[in-house]
């Protein structure tokens, strides 16, 4: 009777050893207890197998395609994207032109919306009409990333309100990601003030110029045009400014403007400013038409540090430029687009640096 009951004491302890030692090791790690757990065995269909990859749709509508920077910076975008793809993670990335069209870009937007994209990175066609794209996006429940036009609010008296747009700081799942166009001005304005005649060409005691203006309603164009001069009167160069025109960002009509500008004010011109490197090119062939040299009787700047201007840096033929850096721009928009794809907080603002390039850069 006793070795019995011993016999069914110690059978009962290994039962119980082995229902304990199966509990501990749910996980199934110990190769040498059998695993009897139920969902180690037969993944359940709430559980994505490890081999399923997730899709993320992403739609980006760019204000325009035929725009020399943009396209650099939309192309950089997209294969970065590329890059960020793994096993499990894949974008699937829609890119549209908004053709300089506010109600073209509206379309896409909608469409975006209607085709359930899981984010939107938009380069608006009108900053003024930043908040209606906002709100498309936010009453869709889709975060969004705006880039390269900076929205600025205004105050009660019209003032522009510096880096505080409330459609921005008040929805979290929504942010700006750009460079501060002040400091690309400013940054124009430095290379002229830092010449030996702090460029005063033709020696008459003032910087006589021409300002070429990316587009009126740009906030880049807006803070081009006045820090750029800013910088020079900051250092108490006295200024003229001979005309402001308007090129939309486009090569043909910077030269169309630098070309009228020179045949009505020829030598008085000691600097002709542009917004952006596109029209800089434009008036860069003007410059050479009218028989003026850079460096010698006039100056040309212009933004963005395209590859032909850094060459025309080099060789002599413009004066400056600033880089507007296209790759740390849409790297930062993409990485703060996978964040939120992610649900994790992100900042309001996101802001990636200018560099002055002139002569000295490459030395
Ligand atoms: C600026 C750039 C211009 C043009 C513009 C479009 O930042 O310097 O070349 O691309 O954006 O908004």
């Amino acid at each position: 009777m006793k070795k019995v009951l011993a016999l069914l004491l110690a059978l009962t302890m290994v039962f119980a050893l082995v229902a304990c030692g199966n509990k501990d090791d749910g996980k199934g790690n110990d190769p040498q207890t059998p695993n009897t757990d139920q969902d180690q065995q037969t993944p359940t269909d709430d559980k994505p197998s490890n081999t399923e990859a997730k899709t993320y749709k992403v739609g980006v509508s760019i204000y325009q395609f035929n725009d020399n920077f943009m396209t650099l910076y939309r192309n950089e975008l997209e294969a970065y994207f590329k890059t960020l793809e793994t096993d499990t993670v894949k974008y699937q990335v829609s890119i549209q032109d908004g053709k300089n069209d506010m109600s073209e870009q509206t379309n896409q937007i909608n469409n975006f919306i209607t085709q359930g994209v899981d984010l939107i990175i938009c380069n608006p066609v009108q900053t003024s009409s930043a908040d209606t794209l906002i709100d498309l996006a936010m009453n869709a429940g889709i975060p969004m990333v705006l880039i390269n036009r900076e929205p600025l609010g205004v105050d009660a008296d019209g003032n522009t309100l510096d880096e505080a747009y409330p459609g921005i700081i008040n929805n979290p799942t929504v942010c700006y990601v750009g460079a501060d166009a002040r400091q690309s001005g400013t940054y124009q304005g430095e290379i002229v003030r830092d010449l030996d005649n702090k460029g005063d060409m033709n020696g008459d005691g003032k910087v006589s110029y021409v300002m070429i203006i990316g587009d009126p309603e740009n906030p880049d164009a807006q803070y081009r045009t006045e820090y750029s001069i800013k910088a020079l009167t900051d250092a108490g160069i006295e200024v003229e400014e001979l005309t402001a025109q308007i090129g939309n960002w486009d090569t043909n009509q910077g030269q169309q403007i630098a070309q009228n500008a020179l045949t009505q004010y020829g030598d008085k011109i000691d600097v002709i400013f542009c917004n952006n490197d596109g029209m800089a090119l434009g008036a860069a062939a003007a410059i050479e038409q009218a028989g003026r040299k850079v460096g010698e009787d006039i100056l040309l700047l212009g933004v963005d540090a395209l590859e032909d201007c850094q060459k025309m840096i080099k060789e002599g033929t413009m004066t400056g430029t600033v880089l507007n850096d296209h790759v740390g721009q849409s790297h930062k928009a993409v990485d703060v687009a996978v964040q939120l794809l992610n649900g994790e907080t992100i900042d309001n603002y996101y802001w990636v640096d200018y560099v002055k390039v002139d002569a000295n850069y490459f030395k």
